[in-house]
């Protein structure tokens, strides 16, 4: 399979963690119910393709999300292969939590909004009462031992707000991240972010103590910005980078929301310049085309579309 041309470009991190959303993001947002099996065939092959870290699924209001009703029982197919610190789940309350807890996970993933409308539209709540109802999630996770991201959503635009003004994002990370959170992951919710508006926000995160060494970027692709608003993160210093195996993806709370940058678009652009990311990109775009098969149509991700010959 062809493979980029190596010339290392000194400006970026020599090594990135990709945080694989494509299990947790990339179906949360199917309407058909993806049989539990497929799901877990899902992660192994990712791991096997060399992914580190992989969300697995979430510990929500089944009704909300009826695609991940089944998070116990894709656990529990799993065993070993679905736990550990790289292996996090989205917990919104402290029911999830204990649902979580009894599949006996060690990393968990609270989500939390920038804008009131997205707080209430994803959470039923607004963005301080959604902060209360994480602080005993993190303080209790903590207690047991887990390993804690904080979500931000609609850092760069919410669809029924608009802009978001930069301080209002930077006071919602910070309040997430007070609550003893180890990573903070900015969501680019509905990918309008752009390179200039990356750099401010997280100057303005650096200002309230938030270092690029605590945080990770989340780009959705619906304007085609994904990869470039990721470069210059990491040309600022950021080296988590969450994205989705063929781009799958998008919020259903979330008018306009799409795939999240492509796993496979990323770890091309990152091989190319030299950076380690331990994945095997072969082996990742036969998993992704194997689950577009399972999904019943092509993987939105141009690499992938490239390299199986499919655009
Ligand atoms: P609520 O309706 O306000 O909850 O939902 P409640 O506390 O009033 O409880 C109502 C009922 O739900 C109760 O049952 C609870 O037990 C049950 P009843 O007593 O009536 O029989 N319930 C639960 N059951 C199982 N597991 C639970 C749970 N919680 C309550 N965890 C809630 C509030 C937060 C639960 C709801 O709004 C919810 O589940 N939201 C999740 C929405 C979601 O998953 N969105 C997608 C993920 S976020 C995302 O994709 C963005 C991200 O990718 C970053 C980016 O791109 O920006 C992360
Ligand atoms: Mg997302």
């Amino acid at each position: 399979m062809r493979a980029p041309q190596v010339e290392p470009d000194p400006t970026l991190p020599a090594r990135v963690r990709i945080h694989e959303v494509g299990v947790r993001d990339g179906l949360q947002n199917e309407s058909a119910i993806v049989p539990v099996e497929v799901k877990a065939e899902f992660v192994r092959r990712l791991a096997a393709s060399g992914l580190e870290t992989i969300e697995v699924t979430s510990f929500v209001n089944p009704q909300w999300v009826p695609q991940l009703a089944d998070a116990a029982d894709l656990l529990a197919a799993l065993g070993a292969e679905g736990l550990g610190r790289h292996r996090p789940v989205l917990v919104p309350n402290e029911r999830g939590l204990d649902r979580a807890l009894e599949a006996g996970v060690n990393a968990i993933a609270i989500f939390g909004s920038a804008t009131e409308t997205f707080a209430r539209k994803n959470l039923n709540r607004s963005v301080a009462e959604s902060i209360a109802m994480f602080a005993p999630v993190v303080a209790r996770a903590r207690e047991a031992g887990l390993w804690v991201r904080a979500y931000v959503s609609m850092c760069f635009g919410d669809p029924w707000e608009g802009e978001v003004p930069i301080g209002q994002v930077a006071d919602a990370c910070a309040s997430l991240m007070a609550l003893g959170a180890d990573e903070l992951s900015l969501g680019d919710t509905i990918g309008v972010a752009t390179p200039g508006h990356v750099v401010a926000l997280l100057d303005a995160l650096e200002v309230r103590g938030i270092a690029r060494e605590a945080v990770a970027v989340h780009f959705h692709d619906t304007y085609g910005q994904a990869l470039s608003n990721t470069m210059t993160a990491l040309r600022q210093g950021v080296a988590i980078v969450d994205a989705s195996a063929g781009g799958l993806g998008g919020c259903p709370y979330a008018k306009s929301a799409t795939g999240n940058l492509a796993t496979e678009d990323l770890v091309w652009a990152l091989h190319g310049a030299g950076v380690e990311t331990g994945v095997d990109l072969e082996s990742l775009v036969a998993t992704s085309a194997w689950m577009a098969e399972q999904l019943g149509r092509p993987s939105p991700s141009r690499v992938v579309r490239a390299l199986t010959g499919s655009s």
